[in-house]
């Protein structure tokens, strides 16, 4: 059954990206690709994703290789984007949208990018399962906030990778 998960990396103190929407603080880690949790194991079970305006704009901008995904995706913007094979841009609700992405991932997990309110505005709506953090040794005292909602979690698995904490959590239903 596809499963909707949040898979990011945060600094110890709750933030995606500093406060100048940089990742140098995340991108200098040393990581084991191959190890623990990490994210091409991950990416190999995704069959669709979503992504913010700002979080695919950062990625056209400093990703050499641009836009590399090859799985359907939506990006939640009002902003004008340029066209691209195999992204929907889209202001449809997020519930709507979860249901196109389910049916594009066949047997496969829906991937929440990010940012935090988007992955949040799933939540709202009772869709997000899972939420994968990989934490970096460094506070940031401000940015992009990971998860800004009250989200009830149970840690299911964890794992040290190099310099990063990795957690996988279960959201909880509300009660
Ligand atoms: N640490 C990591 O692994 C990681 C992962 C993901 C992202 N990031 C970074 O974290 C930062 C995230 O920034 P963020 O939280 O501000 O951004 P975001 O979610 O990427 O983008 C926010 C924008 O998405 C659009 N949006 C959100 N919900 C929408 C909806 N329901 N309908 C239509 N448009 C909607 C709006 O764009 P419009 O202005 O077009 O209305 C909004 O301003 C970025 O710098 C990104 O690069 C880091």
């Amino acid at each position: 059954m596809t499963r909707t998960v949040y898979y990011t990396a945060s600094s110890l103190d709750g933030f995606i990206a500093d406060p100048d929407n940089s990742l140098a603080w995340l991108l200098s880690r040393d990581i084991d690709e191959d190890g623990p949790m990490a994210y091409p194991g991950f990416r190999a079970g995704i069959g669709a994703a979503a992504l913010g305006a700002t979080t695919y704009q950062w990625i056209l901008d400093n990703d050499p290789d641009g836009w590399e995904y090859t799985m359907p995706s939506w990006v939640f913007t009002h902003r004008e984007f340029a066209a691209h094979d195999g992204i929907t841009f889209t202001t449809d609700d997020v519930r709507a949208v979860h249901a196109a992405m389910v049916e594009a991932a066949g047997d496969r997990d829906v991937w929440l990018i990010g940012g935090g309110d988007l992955v949040g505005q799933f939540a709202d709506a009772g869709l997000l399962d899972e939420v994968w953090v990989q934490y970096a040794p460094v506070t940031l005292g401000g940015g992009a906030p990971l998860l800004p909602r009250h989200v009830e979690l149970r840690l299911e698995e964890h794992a040290r990778n190099r310099e990063f904490l990795c957690a996988r959590y279960a959201v909880l239903p509300r009660t």
